[in-house]
């Protein structure tokens, strides 16, 4: 199946925003997980509204689809300033990002996804942006060019990516406060979906719910996603309510297995034990194997994989844990066993950064 027509597919579709914008929510208070983000967060817009002052610049990280974009729309909401949205790879020359900022009126909230995509000659005009809201443009060519200071108004930058480590340290360290967005556990899916579910209207029974929650693999992008095909099925095969059987069946038949993992996750897996015997195998040569691209499976597939302590990244590449293999319905070799007992959770190398 293309990848981006997959049910598990993270990344933002064109169908997913006009349905995505009315289930989104647009405070703190409604915003579901991320409880110890929301608790800080709500703590520096309080203290920012009572100071008259814009919020320092927030970078968010964490894999595709947690609500990133979410949560900078809710900043500028409780904050009642407006927010301008872009892109790293939308942001081609210096010039771009110097309009974008002139453009800006004092409290505006300019969010850039995929920041660690900006090129090196636009971060260099974002230095002096973030500090010390200003920028320079140089007037004139040649030996009688001179540089030109113009003050920016105070404005929010919040930015978002999905690795931290991809940013360039001068960027990373102009961002006052640093937020890593954690894959939601099934209960707060849960809530999620039933939220969604009210929104759309669709009657759903709590099992109903909660199974198209724990196979969201963590990201309520997917979960609101699933619960839209869910409802499609229900209303087609069913009396249009989403039962614990209508989920079941409208998932399998998007060969979405019990834990969530579809069949690229499975062919990731079933990669990796029956060319590599489990593992260690490094993430180029497993992307060569599969035909998945090595970004895509490292941001994508393995947060998951890893948090159903399915794999393991070790300093000698990727090894499959033994609940992989007994998922995957296999007998797990001796060479497995040891390679793993190679490796305690000390050794695992960390996720981000
Ligand atoms: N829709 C998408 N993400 C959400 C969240 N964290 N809380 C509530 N609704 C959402």
């Amino acid at each position: 199946m293309d990848f981006e027509e997959r049910l598990l597919d993270a990344n933002l579709h064109m169908e997913d925003s006009g349905a995505e914008v009315s289930l989104r929510p647009h405070s703190l208070r409604e915003y579901i997980g991320q409880t110890e983000v929301k608790e800080s967060m709500s703590v520096y817009i309080q203290a920012a509204l009572s100071r008259h002052d814009a919020l320092d610049h927030i970078l968010l990280y964490g894999p595709p689809g947690l609500g990133k974009t979410t949560l900078a729309g809710i900043i500028a909401s409780e904050m009642g300033q407006n927010i301008k949205i872009t892109s790293g790879p939308a942001i081609e020359r210096p010039g771009d990002l110097a309009s974008i900022l002139t453009n800006l009126s004092a409290g505006d909230v300019l969010f850039i996804d995929e920041i660690h995509r900006l090129s090196h000659s636009v971060e260099e005009v974002l230095y002096p942006a973030m500090e010390d809201y200003a920028i320079d443009v140089m007037i004139g060519k040649g030996p009688t060019a001179r540089s030109l200071r113009l003050d920016l108004p105070k404005f929010t930058l919040v930015g978002a990516t999905t690795k931290a480590g991809n940013l360039a340290a001068p960027l990373r360290d102009r961002f006052g406060i640093i937020y890593r967005l954690q894959l939601y556990k099934p209960e707060e899916l849960a809530n999620i979906v039933a939220r969604s579910a009210g929104i759309l209207g669709v009657a759903a029974d709590d099992d109903g719910i909660l199974e198209i929650a724990r196979r969201s693999r963590g990201t309520p992008r997917i979960a609101n996603r699933m619960l839209k095909r869910v409802r499609d099925f229900a209303q087609v095969k069913g009396n249009g309510r989403i039962t614990l059987d209508i989920a079941r069946e409208a998932l399998a038949m998007q060969h979405v297995d019990e834990l969530g993992l579809d069949s690229t996750d499975r062919s990731i897996l079933s990669t990796m034990m029956d060319k590599f015997a489990g593992g260690p195998v490094g993430l180029d040569t497993l992307a060569a194997t599969t035909g998945e691209d090595a970004v895509t499976i490292e941001d994508v597939y393995e947060p998951y994989l890893m948090q159903l302590g399915f794999l393991m990244r070790t300093p000698r590449g990727r090894i499959c844990t033994p609940a992989a293999w007994a998922h995957m319905q296999r007998p797990i070799p001796a060479t497995a066993v040891a390679a793993n007992a190679a490796f305690d959770g000390e050794t695992q190398l960390k996720m981000e950064i």
